[in-house]
């Protein structure tokens, strides 16, 4: 399976890739991860995407089609993967075509996530996250037992930096601008399925999978 999760910030991508994960096993490929690791780590390209994320912006086609086109290429994504915030321009779509291309592959599909503006920055500044683990959780819709606590593995939870709610409205915007336009340049492929994303997470779950074996 090879498959697009496509939504504006706080859709629920990361949230529904990591069940998809379980699912087929295949792996989750979130570029915003990636690039949170490398800031973390202090690497050059980490110092130069960190001015980016925390302005709401996003970092240069170049720098993540070249993350992506090395990532695809790892064993773990032989039988498919997970792409979770990219691409994010056309530009980077159009690399993606290419990438797979080169590679004999296809994409199966893109899945759209459609979430009211409003209900978007309720989520995203309701979000934390483990340190350890990466799991999500939401302080109203998705808490964990103990507050600041991963349940799975006990690690703390922390805030993005990005999900105040300024950088949240200029995301909300860059997406608008610059990622909605996906949307149908997938549909011109034939590969986009669109899920309505406002409905709970077990839900939307739920529909995903059905979506997904149906087609
Ligand atoms: P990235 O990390 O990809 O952030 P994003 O796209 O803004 O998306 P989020 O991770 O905020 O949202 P999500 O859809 O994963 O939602 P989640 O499942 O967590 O990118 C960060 C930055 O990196 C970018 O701004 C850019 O600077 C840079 N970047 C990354 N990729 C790039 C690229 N390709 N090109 C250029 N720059 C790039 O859910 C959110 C919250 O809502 C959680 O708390 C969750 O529990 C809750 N929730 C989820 N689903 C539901 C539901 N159905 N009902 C209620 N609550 C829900
Ligand atoms: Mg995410
Ligand atoms: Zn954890």
């Amino acid at each position: 399976m090879k498959l697009i999760l496509l939504g504006p910030p706080g859709a629920g991508k990361g949230t529904q890739a990591k069940m998809l994960t379980d699912e087929f096993s295949i792996p989750q490929i979130s570029t915003g991860d990636i690039l949170r690791a490398a800031v973390k780590d202090g690497t050059a390209m980490g110092l130069k995407a960190k001015e980016y994320m925390n302005a709401g912006g996003l970092v240069p086609d170049e720098v993540v089609v070249g993350i992506v086109r090395d990532r695809l290429q790892e064993a773990d994504c032989v039988n498919g993967f997970i792409l979770d915030g990219f691409p994010r321009t056309v530009a980077q779509a159009d690399a993606l075509q290419a990438s797979l291309q080169g590679m004999g592959k296809e994409l199966d599909r893109v899945i759209s996530l459609d979430v009211d503006p409003e209900a978007l920055v309720e989520r995203l500044t309701g979000r934390r996250t483990c340190k350890e683990c990466g799991r999500g959780y939401h302080v109203k819709f998705d808490p964990s037992r103990q507050s600041d606590v991963c349940d799975a593995c006990g690690g703390a939870l922390f805030q993005r930096d990005d999900d105040q709610e300024e950088t949240i409205r200029k995301r909300l915007q860059v997406y608008a601008d610059q990622t909605s336009p996906l949307i149908s340049y997938y549909k011109e492929i034939g590969v986009l399925l669109e899920l309505d994303g406002m409905q709970p997470i077990q839900i939307v779950q739920e529909k995903m999978l059905s979506l997904l074996q149906a087609s």
